[in-house]
Order: C-alpha cells, then structure tokens, then sequence
C-alpha cells in the first residue's frame, strides 16, 4: 500500500500570533493538495489563531513540543488535552534543538510519545546524527538507538500511524542538504529497525520524513525515494517556497 506523503513545516520559535495568523493566510492558497498530508507546526501561543485560521482548510496544526504528564504544578509545560482541546493533531518530539538546548532524552521523548499516542495526538518523532557521529561512521547505530528507545513500549497499531523525521543536525538550517541517497540510506535504515521492532506491516505503514535544508529546489529529488514519505522543514516552512515543497512534484 502506498503510504500518504507528509509534509510538515516547523515554525521554530519564529511568528507572533499575529504574524502567525498572517502568514496562514499567504500559505492558505498555495498549500492545497489532495495527494499530501500539510501540517504547520508552531509555536505553543500561535497554537490557538492558526487553528482558527486554518479551518475549512486541508492543514492541520501540531505543536512543537508537549510535557509527558497530565497536569500540575509544571510551570511553562502544556499539557496533552491542552493541545487535543485547541483541535491540534500532530505534535514534533524530540527534535534535535529540544535535545541540545533542554537536554531532552529518548527515554523523555518516549514518554512524550506514549503520551501523545494516549490522548490520540501523532508524534512526529525526530532522530538525527551529529556530523562528528557521521564522520565516525556510528549514523545507524546512533538512530537506531533513538528509535528502539523513543518506541519502547509504543504497540504496532499506534506505530503504524506515527511519523519519524530523520533529521541530520548537521543539515538543519545549514543550506547543507543531504544528498537523497544518504537521506535515503538512513530513512531505509529506520524503516528496517521498526521491521525489527514490530513487523514488515507496521515498517511499511509508519511514514518517514526527511529534514535538514528542504527547499523548492531539493524535495522532488528527496520525496522521490523510495523511503522517504515527505519533509519537516524549517527555513522554507516560513515562506511563500512552501507551497512549492507541498505540490512538489
Ligand atoms: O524541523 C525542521 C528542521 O530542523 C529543518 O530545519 O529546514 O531550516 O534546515 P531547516
């Protein structure tokens, strides 16, 4: 079965909810696609206008990260029901900026993505090797380990649903894309390592992304292989370009 291609922007910490709100509506016209799966991840406070902004619309919203526990005294945490009750459906875990800077690890980030799975958000989980892992000749053996880690746990009804981006650290706003093979070696490798985990049916299901320096000019080559099932861009998410990325082909 072919899997449904995916392409998610990542906002990162750029947009206030009015610019927010704004650039929705220049994106609006040029997103449009009956064959991709468009998602606008955001900002936790833009959450709310771009939902709004967004209905009747084929876009949907995730967020950029989410807290693992229900509900307390977590100052500065959202909540799980939070996200479901603004009407977000996906939710980016794990990305590498969230693992540098605020020192998340995979055993975090699989909390976070059984949680997600619990109150019925998608995860797109993100994995990615440095280049000195990459120059050390440990990529697969660095991803897979996410990947065993971030889906402890995770059965393959909920696996088969999920999305991992493959996100080389060293390609992310560097204007160093990876070239398609090597995107696509590594988005092989993961499809392999959930075959390990579950089963061929949830490897073939389970959607994987590329990330890292997408543009209008590099998605048709890199959406064309064979694993990879669309993008999490950053940079180009933020602009008019995106919609070139979606009709990419
Ligand atoms: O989540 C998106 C990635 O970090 C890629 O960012 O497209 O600006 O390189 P980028």
């Amino acid at each position: 079965m072919a899997r449904r291609k995916i392409v998610a922007g990542n906002w990162k910490m750029n947009m206030t909810p009015s610019e927010a709100v704004a650039l929705v509506e220049t994106l609006k016209p040029l997103v449009q696609s009956d064959e991709v799966d468009v998602v606008f991840g955001v900002p936790a406070i833009d959450i709310v206008p771009v939902v709004e902004a967004c209905k009747g619309t084929n876009i949907e919203v995730a967020a950029e990260n989410m807290y693992f526990e229900e509900k307390g005294a977590y100052t500065g945490e959202i909540a799980p029901a939070m996200l479901v009750d603004a009407g977000v459906k996906y939710v980016i875990l794990g990305h590498s900026e969230r693992r540098d800077y605020f020192h998340e690890t995979s055993e975090d980030v699989n909390k976070k993505v059984l949680k997600a799975f619990e109150h019925g958000l998608t995860p797109i989980m993100c994995c990615g090797e440095s280049l000195e892992q990459r120059e050390q000749g440990i990529t697969m053996d660095w991803i897979r380990q996410q990947v065993k880690v971030g889906f402890q746990n995770v059965t393959a009804d909920q696996a088969k649903t999920a999305v991992i981006a493959y996100e080389p650290i060293w390609a992310i706003g560097t204007g160093r894309t990876a070239t398609s093979e090597q995107a696509e070696e590594v988005c092989k490798g993961i499809r392999e390592c959930i075959a390990e985990i579950y089963d061929t049916d949830t490897a073939e299901a389970i959607r994987i992304q590329y990330g890292g320096s997408v543009n209008a000019g590099n998605a048709a080559e890199l959406f064309a292989m064979a694993d990879i099932d669309g993008g999490l861009v950053g940079g180009a998410s933020l602009k008019p370009d995106f919609g070139k990325i979606v009709n990419y082909k």
